[in-house]
């Protein structure tokens, strides 16, 4: 989300958005009458999913009616529901600015609240992790008498790291590995090294949104390249950004792309391979969830028989075996490992020691935990696919032969409006425009499978429940505009 400089507010200090800004990520708000009161849920869900950051200034009404084409006082109303509920604080003459969330635990809700959390696809740990972890611990007075301080990584996990990828195809050397405090910080490394400001990333649209805010933290400018559950990449567009933006870099999820689960073929891989080289781009590969195959079978040896020196790969343990565990790695050539290693202790001065023994620990026997996996996540996603078949008929719910979520096509563009009134049913979800680079997805609504079969399934009928009464209370022009589209 785009916020200017800070200023200081109440005794804080505050980002603040332009109407532009806002205007884009509210997209389709317009999903029910009064018109207030959808502006007013729009800005809502802006802050339960963060991309609207606690105290965060509003621009004044005046600005955001006139880029929303609204009057005055439909904005100042939203404005005032906001204050009721919570949302948002006002003072006279200093404008409007977002709270922090009231909530007893804000990292996440629980089983205990009653909630069905699928905002994060995280599958629960890998059964046998506690095992592991405490044969690990017989073996801490080893582990304690190293330094500590590591900030390339262990050797044995580099070295396992490395074996993993070579039984993928991809030789690889401990020397071409750097262990991370998983995939996220490692996006974050490699966007901090590679970019500066001003620079192109071309990069999926849907997409992870965690590595958007991460790209756009570095300053770069991205660039959208569609990907679709049917069609998968949109090559002519792709081949177009490289060719006209002369991207310093392009992330892309090649194998069970977060969020539509589609894999790129052969000729896909070649395509984009071809027009980065030619554009000099790096290709940065995040391959969190290329491990979650469900029923595709064994994976391809990847881009080239050996990866070229402008490609980088990204991995993690955090959807294989826990997120808790938070280890996640970069295979590159070794001078850019270099250049990462010189550029870390800014962010952090190495992975734990402990985190780091029980991953090379696991990495040993993979195969047969990439097995339990797919059997995990293959009951939860034929549960809810059947579910949502079941109950919801005019969604397009698509068969996803791997990753962690479905990419659905609603027969309306009311995901923002359906992911508010499924929340105050008990289920939590983040609306499709999260996972969009530049606006749009409003048809769409990502549902993870990683959760118990029988919760799937409940979400499943509340969403039914809901997406009836979200359609019941929108425009007709809205409803009947989509339905002469499909
Ligand atoms: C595509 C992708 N990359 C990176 C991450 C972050 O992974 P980690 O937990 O290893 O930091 C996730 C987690 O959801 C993800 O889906």
């Amino acid at each position: 989300m785009p916020c200017a400089a800070q200023y200081g507010f109440c005794g804080h200090w505050y980002s603040r958005i332009s109407a532009r800004a806002l205007a884009l990520a509210l997209g389709g708000w317009r999903t029910r009458e009064p018109a207030y009161e959808a502006l007013a849920d729009g800005i809502r869900l802006l802050c339960l999913d963060n991309r609207l950051a606690p105290r965060t200034a509003l621009p004044a009404e005046r600005e955001l009616a006139a880029s929303l084409h609204l009057s005055r006082s439909t904005v100042a109303a939203a404005y005032r529901s906001l204050r009721e509920t919570g949302h948002i604080a006002s003072l006279r003459g200093s404008g409007s600015v977002t709270l922090p969330l009231q909530r007893r635990d804000p990292g996440r809700a629980t089983a205990a609240d009653g909630m069905i959390d699928l905002q994060q696809a995280s599958p629960p740990a890998w059964p046998g992790l506690a095992g592991i972890m405490s044969e690990v611990a017989a073996g801490a007075a080893s582990l304690v008498s190293r330094v500590g301080y590591d900030v390339l990584g262990s050797i044995e996990l580099r070295e396992a790291i490395a074996a993993h990828y070579a039984r993928r195809g991809i030789p690889t050397t401990a020397a071409e590995v750097l262990v991370t405090t998983g995939a996220q910080s490692a996006i974050h490394l490699v966007a901090s090294v590679l970019l500066g400001r001003g620079d192109r990333v071309v990069i999926e649209t849907p997409t992870y949104p965690h590595a958007v805010d991460a790209l756009r933290r570095s300053g770069a400018r991205l660039v959208g390249v569609p990907v679709t559950v049917d069609h998968g990449w949109d090559l002519d567009r792709a081949e177009q950004a490289f060719a006209r933006t002369l991207p310093v870099m392009a992330y892309l999820m090649p194998d069970f792309q977060n969020p539509t689960g589609r894999s790129m073929d052969a000729g896909e891989r070649s395509a984009i391979l071809a027009a980065a080289e030619r554009a000099g781009s790096i290709l940065v590969l995040d391959e969190t969830t290329a491990d979650l195959d469900i029923d595709r079978g064994p994976l391809p040896a990847g881009f080239a028989a050996a990866d070229p020196a402008g490609v980088v790969r990204i991995g993690s343990l955090g959807k294989t075996v826990w997120g808790g565990l938070r280890v996640g790695w970069i295979r590159a050539e070794g001078d850019l490992v270099r250049r990462l290693v010189a550029a870390r202790p800014a962010h952090d001065l190495g992975t734990p020691e402990f985190e780091q023994a029980v991953a090379s620990a696991l990495l040993t026997d993979f195969t047969a935990i990439a097995a339990q996996r797919s059997a995990l996540l293959r009951a939860g996603r034929d549960a809810v696919t059947d579910a949502l078949r079941t109950h919801l008929p005019s969604w397009r719910i698509p068969h996803a032969p791997g990753g962690v979520s479905l990419w659905i096509e609603l027969d309306a563009p009311l995901s923002s409006a359906l992911v508010m009134d499924v929340r105050s049913r008990g289920v939590l979800l983040s609306a499709g425009p999260r996972f969009s680079v530049d606006g749009g997805h409003d048809r769409h609504l990502r549902v993870p499978f990683t959760a118990p079969p029988d919760d799937m399934v409940r979400a499943a009928e509340l969403l039914a429940e809901s997406w009836r009464s979200v359609k019941a209370g929108a425009p007709v022009s809205l409803v009947e505009q989509f339905e002469s589209v499909v």
